[in-house]
């Protein structure tokens, strides 16, 4: 294992104009997590003394996130002087003073950049290094730093591609912004940088000639594998990123025994987990903190949200968000579940039916056409088809609870706050507004009025009034002929 570095420090100042968004770069998210995000996890994992942000462009905003990602890290500021080198000069000086030892420095828009790597770049650094790069090959070098090496292939510094001359722009060896410094050298190099470059600004890869100047080991390790190495600075890096990103978490999955049918259509975000065995079908998002147990099956066309799944339930065509399936439980084709709702054990939530803030206990079913608003529905009771919770006034939220083994008509209606009684049944289409004891029946009394012939005397001439006349003339006939006794079949006795 290597030696945990002294402190990271992660360059977030930069505006990221390229981006064209008023969203700051760093906070652009790939598989549910900033890129900021994603840099801070893989610098935390090594597990520093210290780790520090540097922040400018929409100061206020990078600095919230970071402290609700990561409370412990320092937010240093970067003043107007630009550069990633006048960056980590601002690190460093809200860093203790003494600071010794591996100073591990990361760009805050290169997120797949992950543990492992670190960690093989620190153990190179270990061997004795003033300086360790993290360099890859680049098919397309275009605005990269390139790594210059000498005769003997020794690092003798990095030049930027504006600065370069066109023998150094045939290098393909680029610096991705990653390194790890001997905190001294760090600390001597960035005294003595300068402005003199074409964008004028204090670079931190200026360093690197210094150090080797002042006698310095310099390395560069090349990784083959150029993505952890890459930056965002457009959207069209970020989608290839994130699909990149996602093209690695699903493969993880699959390795770990999760059956996922199409992973070109699947997506999933860093937090998700998801157990051996269960099986994603073709078009579901899981994002968030959204769990998935063994033998349960999502999909197809499911997006699902900090959600916990349990073994062995199922989700079609659905949209759920921030609610519970537990084990064996059904929901869907075509459900929305918006929050809060928890499916027990062996229940169900069928077709074309939302809840919120809503409870099912074992084997309760909502099979379909419904509305539940902060409902509890008890073991093995059944809503009818059609059936809807008016929980709002206007002002208030009320609950409506429907006891266990209970029966529900189809189109009830349920004025809450009210309670249909353990066993109780409605009758389709009652308006429930007063509690029913358990066991007994509640039927809405208005009956039903009969009025004959309005259609003929209020709608004259519609299409509804010629075929209520068709059926009259069809009914007189019947009539006629069963009064003709030419017609009428003799009686058997
Ligand atoms: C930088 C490197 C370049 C490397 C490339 C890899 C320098 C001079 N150049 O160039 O060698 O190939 O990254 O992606 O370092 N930042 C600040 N404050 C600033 C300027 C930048 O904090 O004043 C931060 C940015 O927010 C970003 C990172 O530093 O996270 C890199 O800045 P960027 O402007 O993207 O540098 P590049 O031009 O890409
Ligand atoms: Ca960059």
């Amino acid at each position: 294992m290597s030696q945990s570095p002294a402190a990271v420090i992660v360059l977030a100042a930069g505006q990221g104009t390229r981006m064209r968004s008023s969203l700051p770069k760093v906070l652009h998210a790939i598989g549910g997590r900033s890129l900021l995000g994603h840099v801070l996890a893989a610098g935390r994992s090594l597990g520093p003394d210290h780790l520090a942000v540097v922040v400018r462009h929409d100061r206020e905003r990078v600095a919230a996130h970071v402290r609700e990602l990561d409370p412990a890290a320092i937010v240093a500021d970067q003043d107007e002087v630009p550069g990633t080198g006048r960056a980590t000069q601002c690190a460093l000086a809200a860093l203790p003073a003494d600071l010794s030892g591996p100073v591990v420095v990361l760009a805050g828009d290169v997120p797949l950049l992950d543990e492992a790597t670190l960690r093989g770049l620190l153990a190179e650094h270990a061997a004795g290094n003033a300086v360790t790069i993290l360099s890859t090959d680049a098919p397309d070098p275009t605005g990269y730093g390139r790594i210059v090496r000498d005769g003997d292939g020794q690092v003798t510094g990095i030049v930027e591609h504006r600065d370069a001359s066109a023998a150094q722009l045939e290098i393909t060896e680029i610096n991705s912004a990653v390194y790890v410094f001997d905190a001294a050298i760090l600390r001597s190099g960035l005294a003595r940088i300068g402005t003199d470059n074409a964008q004028g600004e204090l670079y931190l890869t200026d360093v690197i000639g210094q150090a080797r100047a002042d006698g310095g080991r310099v390395a560069a390790v090349r990784t083959l594998d150029a993505v952890v190495a890459e930056g965002v600075n457009d959207k069209a890096q970020l989608a290839t990123l994130g699909a990149e990103l996602n093209r690695r978490l699903l493969g993880a999955h699959m390795r770990a025994g999760v059956t996922i049918v199409d992973p070109t259509s699947v997506w999933v975000d860093v937090g998700v987990d998801l157990a051996p065995d269960c099986e994603i079908l073709p078009g579901v998002q899981l994002h968030g903190a959204t769990s998935v147990a063994t033998g349960a099956r999502i999909g197809p066309d499911t997006t699902l949200t900090d959600t916990r799944v349990g073994a062995g339930a199922e989700v079609v065509r659905s949209h759920v968000l921030d609610s519970r399936i537990e084990a064996g439980a059904r929901v869907g084709p075509y459900a929305y579940l918006r929050q809060r709702v928890v499916v027990g054990p062996g229940a169900k939530i069928g077709t074309f039916v939302e809840a919120k803030n809503t409870r099912l206990d074992d084997g309760a079913k909502i099979p379909h056409l419904s509305y539940m608003g902060d409902a509890t529905i008890g073991a093995g009771a059944n809503v009818g088809a059609g059936s809807i919770t008016a929980n709002y006034d206007g002002v208030h939220k009320h609950p409506t609870v429907v006891g266990p083994q209970a029966r529900a008509g189809s189109n009830t209606m349920f004025v809450a706050p009210v309670e249909l009684g353990a066993g109780a049944y409605t009758g389709a289409g009652t308006t429930l507004r007063e509690d029913v004891p358990a066991g007994a029946l509640a039927v809405s009394t208005a009956g039903e009025r009969i009025i004959e012939g309005w259609t003929r005397s209020r709608r004259p001439g519609t299409p509804s009034a010629d075929a209520a006349a068709a059926a009259d003339a069809a009914d007189a006939a019947d009539t006629a002929a069963a009064a003709d006794p030419a017609l009428t079949p003799p009686d058997p006795h």
